[in-house]
């Protein structure tokens, strides 16, 4: 018989939807044991609450978030908030014993990360960091092709993250969404917002990194703040490009910014080892492009001018996750990164082992996060101490 797993949801906007969606959805595409239960959903504003958990299902709402927390009737604690709120909350439910599945950046710096996790392995909750890009199977698919040796002696790793939607001046900082340009709720601007994604993607699929040097740039100066109506100065970063180190002996490039004319969710990577190379773009999500090189013997008839691109439409059932969807060809969307991701924590939950990225893994992601901005603060190449 399927186990309840009672949802407690911290947050109603972009995230607090993409989950609801996972949690609704699981059992139909996944065969776990748990079956999630909509049990609370919280936030400030209680008509807005209200309308969200009528449309979501939620059972009941509350607006102060120590109740969730505290409720003897939620199992897990779903962190959709801005991320100055991840570590309150995060360790207030790790002491009450409750699981915890939290968004990213794990916290605003690498202190509160650390206790974050700290409070997590002393409790011994399952938790999650929603790094929902691995559980693209696009991208899955490239983790299983470096795994297999395909890439060979890494070179090169190459990202960018790049946006456009802040260029405009009149763009206030502050509420809903543009939380985001307030350093007091965001911790950084592109880092933690964006690059974050991109570096836990990086080591993910090429190892840790051990050393940046950044820069970055703030374009506008001053924004209007939603909370206060007055014009404020902007702590975010609105740009930022770094270069590192990995320990592998690769080197790599990362580039973001919300000042990319054009550009709304550009969120690319490129791998080139000694004997291949994958490329990931996610506004063409279901393809991977992978290139094989292959050196003739001598002797043999070579095929030189076969030699090229790949283009692999991860659509199969063969494709990371892609058993549980439809028929090859057909596709699956931005939401069911985080339906593959849930599923992970579940059969993790199911079968005792911890479902990465954890708040551990994460903590490592902050770390060049703060190494980054750290650099680019000082002008000089920072270690980024991250556990290899
Ligand atoms: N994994 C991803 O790809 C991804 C994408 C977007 C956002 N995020 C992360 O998700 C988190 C939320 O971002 P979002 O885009 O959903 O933001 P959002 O602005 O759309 O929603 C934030 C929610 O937090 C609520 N809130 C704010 N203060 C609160 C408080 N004190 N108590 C209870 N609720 C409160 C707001 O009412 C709102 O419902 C952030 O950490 C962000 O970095 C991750």
């Amino acid at each position: 018989m399927a186990k309840e797993l009672r949802i407690g949801m911290i947050g109603y906007g972009f995230m607090g939807r993409a989950h609801s969606n996972a949690y609704k959805r699981l059992n139909d595409f996944f065969d776990v044991k748990h079956t999630p239960v909509l049990k609370v959903a919280c936030a400030r504003k209680p008509d807005e609450l209200q309308a969200f958990a009528d449309r979501w299902g939620y059972e009941r709402t509350e607006t102060d978030w120590r109740k969730v927390v505290e409720a003897d009737d939620v199992d897990l604690i779903d962190i959709c908030v801005p991320n100055n709120l991840h570590r309150d909350i995060a360790i207030r439910a790790a002491e009450a014993g409750k699981m915890i599945c939290c968004e990213k950046p794990l916290a605003v710096n690498v202190a509160e990360a650390e206790e974050m996790t700290r409070a997590v392995e002393k409790s011994g909750v399952p938790n999650m960091v929603w790094y929902n890009y691995r559980r693209v199977p696009a991208i899955a698919l490239a983790k299983q092709i470096v795994d297999e040796g395909r890439i060979g002696r890494p070179f090169h790793y190459r990202a960018t993250y790049l946006q456009d939607w802040t260029i405009n001046e009149k763009v206030p900082q502050g509420g809903a969404a543009l939380w985001r340009l307030d350093i007091n709720a965001a911790g950084s601007g592109v880092t933690g917002d964006l690059l974050a994604h991109s570096i836990d993607s990086a080591m993910w699929l090429n190892g840790p990194i051990t050393r940046v040097v950044a820069r970055t740039e703030t374009f506008v100066k001053e924004r209007e703040h939603i909370d206060t109506g007055k014009v404020e100065p902007v702590g975010i970063d609105d740009a930022c490009m770094f270069l590192a180190e990995f320990a592998n002996g690769s080197i790599g490039t990362f580039e973001s910014t919300r000042y990319a004319r054009g550009r709304k969710n550009y969120n690319t990577f490129e791998l080139n080892g000694v004997d291949g190379s994958v490329f990931f773009d996610l506004e063409d999500p279901e393809n991977l492009s992978f290139f094989e090189y292959t050196q003739q013997q001598s002797g043999e008839k070579t095929e030189d001018h076969l030699t090229g691109w790949r283009k692999i439409h991860a659509s199969n059932p063969e494709h990371p996750y892609m058993d549980k969807y439809w028929v090859p060809g057909t596709t699956i969307g931005y939401e069911h990164t985080f339906l593959n991701a849930l599923a992970d924590f579940v059969a993790g939950v199911e079968n005792g082992t911890s479902s990465q990225p954890d708040f551990h893994n994460a903590l490592q992601t902050q770390k060049v996060c703060d190494a980054v901005i750290d650099s680019a603060n000082t002008g000089n190449w920072m270690e980024t101490k991250v556990e290899i």
